[in-house]
């Protein structure tokens, strides 16, 4: 459970972090100026900012939840602020306000590196903070109320490649059901690169003569084919990729499952050397009271570009009306190893337009969300527009091949241009009010 998922890098990380840790020096202090204590200054810092991921059982290679386990990373973790490689942030701060944002302060830095500078000492135990009460162990959310696994692990071999797996698992529920947080996570996350639980309604034609039971893999789209856009899944749940957090509704909004809804799992494994089993699972906990509004997961996206081999900037668009007046509350922006930057725009009906998100500097190793401080109402009409840029040039060194014309498609070495958002509005609402006509999301 504790694997990290990319265990190479990590390793030369503890080596290095061991000679650094040595390099320390014990006393640096400043006369008359002590220097911060773990207990008193550092450990409300790590509450704050690190302990989501860096604690058992989660993402980070290890732990902070005590002076003992975080000590003898201290060296690691002033070069780690100070050059802003954690926590992980991508935002260009010029643009929107985020309630996730995890970035430090200044003076929240200055006092990790005078921690460190000062010996990285212990302090006295009466000053240590109480342990952050709503962290379970294996999950990001509150113990669930309800979790749904595939029925049977799935064996990942050591080497070669494996297309989507899907699985279909019932909910059994008898009534429309609220949930207000969600966690879908694998339980071996070294080889797990995504997973995604998409709602499959009563009625719906998304895999429509697929039973539930075991592991399938998605018939392929044949080029001479009108996509038959009633058989795509009318609601992405929630999804995992490494860095994404649990998603955690606000108080008085909830995503619906309706009676009688699967869960399809959509799990894309990627071998790492050693073979292995998975068994990934989904935590529901449900909404105390019905909520007054609910959230949705739609997304703008674009299935139709051809990168050519070598292009350093090619720019590739996507939008999305909105039928309904809404409000928007959070956006992920999805694509792979050639993602080079994004931006999310709205057009309001009014012609005006704002830049909401830039991520000028994309990394696809961290698939972050970027929750809203603030929902922004958007008319109906209002456009959600979408730039993404790709480099396809040797001088990407996440460029698997820059010799490639590349294309939209499922495996890593292939590309993706998704902007998703999450839309809140009136729980009486149906999704098929809010959805855009025309809008397809291939996947
Ligand atoms: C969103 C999850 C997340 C948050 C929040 C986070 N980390 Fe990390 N951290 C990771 C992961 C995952 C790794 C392993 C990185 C890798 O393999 O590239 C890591 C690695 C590290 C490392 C090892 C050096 C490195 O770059 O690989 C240090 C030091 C570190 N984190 C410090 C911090 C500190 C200090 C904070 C809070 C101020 C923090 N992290 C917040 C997920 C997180």
């Amino acid at each position: 459970m504790s694997a990290p998922y990319r265990p190479a890098k990590c390793f030369l990380a503890l080596i290095l972090a061991a000679a650094f840790a040595l390099a320390v020096p014990a006393h640096t202090q400043e006369p008359g100026n002590p220097p911060p204590t773990f207990t008193k200054d550092v450990a409300p810092i790590l509450q704050k900012h690190c302990q989501t991921c860096h604690r058992p059982g989660e993402a980070a290679p290890f732990s902070m939840l005590t002076y003992e386990d975080t000590r003898p990373w201290a060296a690691m973790m002033k070069m780690a602020v100070t050059q802003k490689v954690m926590p992980p942030w991508f935002a260009d701060p010029h643009y929107g306000h985020f309630s996730n944002e995890r970035s430090l302060t200044t003076s929240e830095i200055r006092t990790l590196v005078a921690w460190v500078n000062g010996g990285a000492q212990k302090g006295s135990d009466a000053d240590m903070p109480p342990p952050q009460k709503d962290f379970v162990e294996g999950w990001g959310i509150p113990t669930p109320d309800l979790v749904l696994q595939l029925p049977k692990p799935f064996d990942v071999p050591a080497s070669g490649v494996i297309d989507y797996q899907y699985v279909i698992v019932p909910t059994g529920f008898k009534e429309d059901k609220w949930v207000q947080m969600l966690e879908v996570r694998p339980t071996d996350r070294a080889v797990v690169h995504h997973i995604i639980a998409y709602l499959r309604e009563p009625g719906s034609n998304y895999f429509k003569n697929q039973k539930p039971g075991g592991f399938f893999i998605a018939p392929p789209a044949r080029a001479d084919e009108k996509v038959d856009t009633s058989a795509l899944p009318s609601d992405f749940l929630v999804g995992y990729a490494p860095g994404q957090p649990a998603e955690i509704l606000q108080p008085g909004e909830g995503k619906l499952i309706k009676a009688g809804s699967d869960i399809v799992f959509e799990v894309h494994y990627t071998p790492n050397g050693k073979a292995t089993k998975d068994q990934t699972r989904l935590g529901l906990v449900f909404a105390k009271t019905p909520p007054a509004e609910r959230v949705l997961t739609l997304s703008a996206s674009n299935g139709t570009f051809k990168i050519p081999p070598g292009d350093p900037d090619y720019k590739v668009d996507a939008s999305f009306e909105v039928q309904k007046d809404v409000k928007l509350v959070a956006l992920h922006p999805h694509m792979h190893s050639r993602g080079k930057s994004f931006e999310y725009r709205l057009t309001f009906p009014d012609g005006k337009t704002e830049t909401i998100l830039s991520v000028p500097v994309y990394n696809w190793h961290w698939q972050l969300w970027y929750n809203l401080s603030e929902p922004i109402s958007l008319p109906r009409g209002t456009k959600i527009e979408c730039t993404a840029h790709f480099d396809n040039s040797p001088n990407n060194p996440e460029n698997p091949d820059p010799t490639k014309a590349v294309i939209w498609g499922q495996q890593s070495w292939d590309e993706m241009m998704v902007g998703f958002f999450n839309l809140k509005f009136d729980a009486n609402m149906s999704a098929a009010e809010v959805r855009s006509p025309g809008s397809v999301h291939t996947h």
